[in-house]
């Protein structure tokens, strides 16, 4: 069994895609654990309905090395395989990430490494670009700098706005999170010495 951790902060619509994917439809890959930093994330009711143990770190209750102490504890519950950024929107530390090496990967609104960190549906339409999309990739310790996985390009049409491209690019997402998981529980994707990322599909 291929076991998932998912740290998500709000709307919960890519924890959403991954449980109907994957953790309802393959008997080889399941969610052992939501966890949220914010106590009014919309995952924390989704993983309640679908009967998925969850935790809430709430962000204003600790100091930042009490916050990943208590994530680390609570990952380290489990005996997780992967652990899945899912709309989480917290940096970790470089202790967090090396603890679970290769093993955290995030999904983000934009074709990186164009347009990191937040607000990349807004940063692409005031940029210009005409083609925009989603990328899953590892975490490293920057930013959304990780080596890719997958990503998926989105036609940016004129009368695009930040709302009509996030939609759009979001439809992709629930594609493109839920499919990479599996490759990388397949055993299919590995990672080069140069930070290049292989997939033998
Ligand atoms: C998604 O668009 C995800 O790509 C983005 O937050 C949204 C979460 O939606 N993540 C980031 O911007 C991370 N840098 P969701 O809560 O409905 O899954």
């Amino acid at each position: 069994m291929f076991q998932l951790a998912v740290l998500a902060s709000g709307r919960g619509s890519n924890l959403k895609s991954i449980i109907d994917k994957l953790h309802l439809s393959n008997k080889n890959i399941k969610i052992t654990c939501v966890i949220s930093n914010k106590k009014e994330a919309k995952a924390l009711k989704i993983a309640k309905k679908y009967k998925i143990p969850f935790y809430l770190i709430d962000e204003n209750r600790y100091n930042e090395k009490e916050y990943e102490e208590k994530l680390i504890k609570t990952i380290n519950l489990y005996n997780i395989d992967l652990i899945v950024l899912a709309g989480y929107m917290k940096i970790l530390s470089p202790k967090f990430v090396n603890s679970f090496k290769d093993s955290i990967i995030n999904i983000h609104p934009s074709l990186l490494p164009s347009f990191p960190g937040l607000h990349a549906q807004k940063q692409a339409i005031d940029y210009g670009v005409k083609i925009s999309g989603c990328t899953v990739h590892y975490i490293n310790n920057k930013v959304d700098a990780g080596p890719i996985i997958k990503q998926k390009a989105v036609k940016v049409e004129k009368q695009d706005d930040e709302a009509s491209l996030s939609k759009k690019i979001l439809k992709y997402e629930h594609q493109l999170l839920p499919a990479t998981i599996e490759l990388i529980a397949q055993g299919k994707v590995q990672i080069n010495k140069y930070r290049t990322v292989s997939i033998k599909e």
